[in-house]
């Protein structure tokens, strides 16, 4: 049996019918899209301020996502450059009424840190 990651979830979400294609499983742009808020979310807290999504690196999808699964998304910060933040990605899911789990995507999202005026700024770098 495969089991969720034991880390804490940048996101958990319910898989809703209102997110699914016409063949009942879940749009891979619903998918993207709760990737892309999770990567927002430590990309803007790292830069302490505004942050955008520029590339989107690797995506896979491994396995479906089904109407009523709980979807969990890992997102960790592993890179930063100048003004961009590489995000690494993955997705989860497990049965509404069961433990198992399993990756489901994976992707790098690369962020850039914009100022007011929507240009690039400079971040921290990850050490210290
Ligand atoms: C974000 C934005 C202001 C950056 O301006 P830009 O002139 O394209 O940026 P630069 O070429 O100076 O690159 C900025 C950083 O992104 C990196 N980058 C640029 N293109 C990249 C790519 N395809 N993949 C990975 N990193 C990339 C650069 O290496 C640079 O990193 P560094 O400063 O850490 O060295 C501009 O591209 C933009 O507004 N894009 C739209 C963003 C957006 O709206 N996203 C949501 C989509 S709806």
């Amino acid at each position: 049996m495969t089991s969720l990651p034991t880390t804490y979830p940048t996101i958990r979400v319910t898989a809703m019918p209102a997110d699914a294609n016409p063949y009942g499983d879940i749009f891979g742009g619903w998918l993207m899209g709760q990737m892309d808020l999770a990567a927002g979310s430590v990309a803007s807290h790292h830069a302490g301020g505004r942050a955008v999504t520029i590339a989107v690196e690797g995506m896979k999808f491994h396995r479906p996502v089904i109407v009523g699964d709980e979807v969990s998304v890992y997102a960790t910060l592993v890179a930063t450059g100048n003004t961009s933040m590489t995000i690494e990605v993955e997705a989860w899911r497990r049965g509404r009424h069961s433990d198992e789990a399993y990756k489901v995507t994976q992707a790098r999202f690369v962020f850039v840190a914009i100022g007011e005026d929507r240009q690039p700024r400079r971040v921290a770098g990850m050490a210290g």
